[in-house]
């Protein structure tokens, strides 16, 4: 089966059970500064967990790309990536746990509508219950009944030599959410399927579904979002309940194709394929085995792939938040290309492959080609100049010794089993020159020397500690005032788009947002930079409507009306995340309705219509005091406005 078959097969199986198909969001979860990036499909659909209307209706279906970093030192192994699809159908206060599950079971096992799976290879959790939420009895007695119809006895938490089949899990692996730390979540249902692998008596000693032994994959995990996680760390029940699930394509994929892999996939495959090609015949490699060849090539495979579709959503290698992150799996990648004595420029026919495999579910990667292209060319080269820089300093330790005290002089230790480059002079090669660890150790190793890991590790921990210190500092006022506050600048963003049309003129287009809970960022349309007065006015504009406690409302309507009010979007501007930022998470192909909010009634006059998905505050009066702190060029064309609410 391909992935084109399976997405079919998804959406048509919840489409027939009157769910509407959405289109994925971007990446970078817009008006959320709860996470650096989409992880899950849920992210763009807060508003609408918490009880806002989704114009599409109660019944959703997806396919979502999403980023998930956490597991990045798994990838290699045959399941763990950063970059997946995740299908998913939703219920905003609609069915709940019982058609969940069964539509799940269904589409697990039907032969025809399904994917034809044998019952006895599934095996099932629920939440054991804690202080905060009861034991999730029901899923359990579901399960149970769809197994029993299905001839098997499914024995709850006994173990799988007795015939245990559903198991409970405590909240680490059964509750999902909140995505933050406030906000919806609840307890959760997972699939697993039975590889029939031994287990591996290293994970423990019996097998279950959450080993981690390889044995069982999970594919699928039902979330039943009946809490909201508020910001005193209550759960209380939502007035909503909902249905989030999530089901991994390229797991699923390599369970019904028999592979022992995520690699095999027709997602992946044809990137390793590329890849294999480019490994130069007539050099050996810088690995030790055969296996850790495997494992740089699905690094390469998987950090290229998520790169690609990154750079596509509008983000750029940096040094701080997702463009570090960017940076890092390109280097990561470059780096594992070097160990495979890879020719320069390697990663560019592994990014027309990427683009190939997905050009017709992502049109946007065709269009941001030679963006992609280019970013990641420029940033090999840029690697390779820090290499250089890493290379001198590493060539310095050896021929004079003086970059650490505690370094032995050159030679001095020749035969002697004790390391001879200390932790601190490879955290220095790794902080300061973006030395990577293993390169450190590869080089040493080549040359006979030692280097000091737990020193290095011991070095590394101190400064994570540091900067978790700064990040937490960062988010002190708490995820839901964070959350407050960052919608009070979304509304304060619509007002300022509407004064900049009103004092600049109707050139004026959204061309980027960005808000965190301190600050918004704006960019726009406009030939030149704005004067001092026109800046003021634009301030005093704002801040009026502001005193005039404007209410924020919104109405759905087609697409056609809300261009006849007049209501902004952006311009055609060839860039995939503006038309979704302005948009809402709509796209035309889908969204003849729309939600248009309007700030400003028929007594006061509207102020403010703009095509969104919200969230906004009620009414203008609480945003506070309007600030214009900068205004800059962003590119060429557009200008940039950053604002505060005091
Ligand atoms: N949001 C749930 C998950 O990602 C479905 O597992």
């Amino acid at each position: 089966m391909t992935s084109g078959d399976l997405r079919k097969k998804y959406i048509e199986f919840f489409k027939k059970r009157g769910h509407k198909e959405i289109p994925s969001a971007s990446l970078v979860p817009e008006h959320d500064p709860t996470v650096l990036f989409t992880t899950a499909g849920m992210h763009s659909l807060v508003p609408y967990l918490l009880g806002e209307k989704h114009p599409m209706g109660k019944r959703l279906v997806n396919v979502q790309k999403c980023i998930r970093t956490d597991d990045i030192e798994e990838v290699g192994d045959n399941r763990h990536l950063t970059f997946f699809e995740m299908l998913g159908n939703w219920s905003l206060d609609g069915y709940f746990k019982n058609e969940a599950i069964t539509w799940s079971w269904e589409f697990l096992v039907d032969k025809k509508e399904g994917l034809g799976l044998a019952p006895e290879k599934i095996f099932v959790s629920a939440f054991e219950g804690d202080s905060d939420a009861p034991r999730d009895e029901e899923p359990i007695k579901i399960w149970s009944e769809l197994f029993k119809k299905s001839g098997i006895d499914a024995k709850v938490d006994v173990p799988l030599s007795g015939g245990g089949r559903i198991f409970t899990y405590d909240k680490s692996k059964n509750f999902w959410g909140p995505a933050g730390m406030t906000g919806p979540c609840g307890p959760n249902s997972e699939m697993f399927y039975d590889t029939d692998k031994p287990h591996n008596p290293a994970f423990g000693k019996i097998c279950h579904p959450n080993c981690d032994c390889g044995r069982f994959i999970e594919i699928w995990n039902d979330v039943f979002m009946e809490y909201n996680k508020t910001a005193g760390g209550k759960y209380v029940l939502l007035k909503q309940k909902n249905v989030d699930t999530g089901m991994g394509t390229e797991r699923t994929l390599a369970i019904l194709n028999g592979f022992d892999s995520v690699y095999e996939t027709d997602v992946l495959a044809p990137i390793v394929a590329k890849i294999k090609d480019q490994i130069p015949k007539t050099k050996t490699t810088a690995h030790k085995s055969k296996t850790e060849e495997i494992k740089s090539i699905r690094i390469i495979a998987d950090h290229t792939r998520a790169s690609v579709f990154m750079i596509s959503d509008g983000i750029m290698p940096s040094n701080i938040e997702r463009g570090y992150i960017l940076r890092r799996l390109l280097r990561r990648a470059i780096r594992h290309g070097r160990m495979l004595k890879m020719p320069e420029n390697f990663l560019a026919p592994l990014i027309e492959v990427v683009i190939n495999i997905y050009k017709e579910n992502y049109s946007d990667l065709n269009r941001n080609k030679t963006k992609i292209l280019n970013e990641i060319k420029k940033e090999e080269g840029k690697f390779e100049k820090t290499l250089e820089a890493g290379m001198r300093e590493f060539k310095k330790i050896e021929w004079v010794g003086v970059a650490d005290e505690a370094l032995p002089k050159r030679g001095s230790f020749a035969g002697h089993a004790e390391p001879q480059i200390s932790g601190k002079v490879a955290f220095n090669l790794y902080q300061t020159y973006g030395f990577p660890i293993e390169l450190t150790l590869e080089l040493a190793k080549e040359q006979g020397r030692l280097v000091d890991i737990s020193g290095f590790q011991k070095e590394l921990r101190k400064h994570q500690e540091l900067s978790r210190t700064a990040a937490a500092g960062k988010f002190k006022g708490g995820l839901s005032d964070q959350g407050e506050q960052a919608v009070k600048y979304h509304t304060a963003t619509h007002l300022l788009l509407a004064a900049l049309r009103k004092v600049l003129g109707e050139h004026i287009y959204q061309r980027g947002s960005n808000i965190t809970a301190e600050r918004l960022r704006f960019d726009f349309s406009h030939p030149e930079k704005m004067t001092k007065e026109q800046i003021q006015k634009v301030e005093d504009l704002v801040n009026e409507q502001i005193q005039k406690n404007l209410s924020v409302s919104f109405a759905e309507m087609a697409l056609e009306d809300a261009k006849r009010l007049g209501a902004t979007h952006s311009t055609s501007s060839g860039s995939p995340r503006g038309i979704r930022g302005a948009m809402g998470i709509f796209e035309t192909k889908y969204g003849e309705r729309v939600k248009v909010y309007a700030i400003g009634d028929e007594k006061t006059g509207i102020f403010s219509r703009e095509i969104c998905g919200g969230p906004h505050a009620a009414n203008t009066g609480i945003l506070g005091k309007f600030k214009i702190q900068k205004e800059e060029a962003s590119s060429s064309g557009v200008r940039r406005i950053k604002a505060v609410l005091e």
